[in-house]
């Protein structure tokens, strides 16, 4: 019989190495806070590299045992996890809600996408095959066999709380290693609870290990994993400076990486496109998370004939989008998650207007609702010159950009370092194949705005990263090929 937990009881301030909840070598403590209000929730342990250790001193006692349990047996701890984070539904969106900011029902989406790798990983525990190579010598057995790569260090943002470590986590398990995870330091609440649902799951002492630290600390502790030769793996959601940092930090040890970086997604709305099923799909994908969303698009390139006809529509659309606390029922935009998000953007909109752009709706801060609210934003007659054109804003702006021509479209959607997603709307099936092919990305929306799902592979090309979530091919990032050679067999 498992626990039921409520919102509080869910909530966590201490570590959890080996089984247990600890607090902070040093006893340091910092404050997460709601973004919607400024409001301390509670304060959590502060770590540094001693309590990255000792995560992983934890993580290599548990690796042999994890590595050697039957694949089905994973999948049962797995798919009672995922049974837990279900039957927590609400409690677990209150939490998402309270400290990153998005709405309630956003939340319970997410608490849903999330539970769904779950689901889709313990599956996939039970299918690691290898391979037997076809004989080449007489005598000779050569055989492939996948093997847990070890210990995993998971890296995640505050934009999803719950799906991007449990997207980690999940493979991780499924293929037998162990795991040391830092969430990021706006919302590690959430992450700290679902550690204590795997745990509550079966999830044995030291196979998961979970250390929270601020802004000061982080780069301290996970510099501990970097230089540690036992973790054999980084998997990271976050900027593309910090992934380039781990991928220096940790060729030291040479360690095998998954890097899901930023985006600077365009979106590209042809002339023949349905502009009605266009507008629709931009808002799904543009306003997901209030913008902050690497998937999200930046860049929006309409072809001139439908230009104004594009604006007017999708402009009537955001005005109408509430902008309230994830506590009011009908919000679709919270806050925003803390103050240099909001002045990103804000900086970003002026720079744009200084450069000529239009304010078709929006283009303000909200201070009656508080300090972390910005209006969702259409902003017409974008330019490349534009910081927006090139920076990631991670807000709820959408500026519009004019093209005339297919090759003028995606040499500007290609024309960036990164190559996370791409969207783009036609009604033209030839046009439709050449596009999908010619676009740099990992992910291509064609006519949808909505790509994520756990059954397709997720991550970039480019700057964006390497390595993909989900899908068949996610377990493969956990996993190494060991090759066996049998001789001797005549
Ligand atoms: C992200 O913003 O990094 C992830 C979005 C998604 O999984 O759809």
């Amino acid at each position: 019989m498992t626990k039921s937990y409520s919102l509080r009881d869910l909530i966590r301030a201490d570590n959890f190495i080996d089984g247990q909840w600890v607090p902070a070598a040093s006893g340091k403590r910092f404050p997460v806070t709601d973004p919607a209000t400024g409001k301390v929730i509670t304060e959590v342990a502060d770590s540094g590299p001693d309590d990255a250790r000792a995560a992983t001193d934890a993580a290599a006692r548990a690796f042999p045992g994890w590595r050697d349990t039957l694949p089905k047996d994973r999948a049962t701890v797995l798919r009672r996890w995922y049974a837990l984070i279900l039957e927590h539904t609400d409690s677990l969106a209150r939490l998402i809600s309270l400290e990153q900011g998005k709405p309630l029902a956003e939340g319970r989406g997410e608490v849903m996408y999330g539970a769904s790798y779950v689901a889709w990983f313990a599956d996939e525990a039970t299918r690691i095959y290898g391979d037997v190579i076809p004989q080449q010598q007489r005598g000779k057995r050569m055989t492939a066999i996948k093997e847990p790569v070890g210990i995993v260090a998971a890296i995640t943002p505050w934009n999803f709380p719950l799906a991007m470590i449990a997207r980690k986590i999940a493979p991780a398990l499924a293929a037998g290693c162990t795991v040391v995870g830092k969430p990021a330091e706006d919302t590690p609440l959430t992450a700290l609870a679902l550690v204590l649902l795997a745990h509550e799951a079966g999830v044995p002492a030291g196979v998961l290990n979970l250390i929270s630290a601020s802004r000061d600390n982080a780069v301290g502790s996970v510099k501990a994993w970097l230089d540690d030769g036992r973790v054999r793996k980084i998997t990271f959601t976050g900027s593309t400076p910090v992934g380039k940092y781990l991928a220096q930090e940790s060729a030291g040890t040479l360690k095998k990486l998954s890097l899901e970086l930023g985006g600077n997604a365009p979106f590209i709305v042809f002339e023949d496109a349905d502009l009605e099923a266009a507008v629709t799909g931009l808002m799904a994908a543009k306003f997901r998370n209030g913008g902050q969303t690497c998937v999200s698009p930046n860049r929006v390139y309409v072809q001139a004939p439908v230009y104004e006809k594009f604006a007017d529509l999708l402009a009537t659309r955001v005005a109408a989008l509430k902008v309230a606390p994830a506590t009011d029922p009908n919000a679709l935009i919270g806050p925003m998650i803390n103050a240099r998000a909001v002045e990103k953007i804000e900086s970003h909109v002026k720079d744009a207007i200084d450069h000529g752009a239009r304010v078709l709706t929006g283009g303000k801060r909200l201070p009656e609702l508080g300090k972390n609210y910005y209006a969702p934003t259409v902003l017409a007659d974008a330019t490349p010159n534009m910081r927006l054109s090139c920076e990631e804003t991670f807000g709820p702006v959408v500026p519009l950009f004019r093209f005339d021509d297919e090759a003028q479209a995606t040499h500007a959607a290609n024309d960036t370092p990164f190559g996370l997603a791409t969207y783009f709307y036609s009604q033209d099936l030839r046009r439709i194949e050449r596009i999908a092919r010619l676009l740099e990305a990992g992910l291509v929306g064609i006519n949808e705005g909505v790509l994520s799902s756990e059954a397709a592979p997720f991550g970039g090309v480019k700057e964006s990263g390497y390595g993909r979530e989900g899908s068949k091919y996610g377990l493969d990032d956990y996993l190494s090929i060991k090759y066996l050679c049998q001789g001797n067999l005549e």
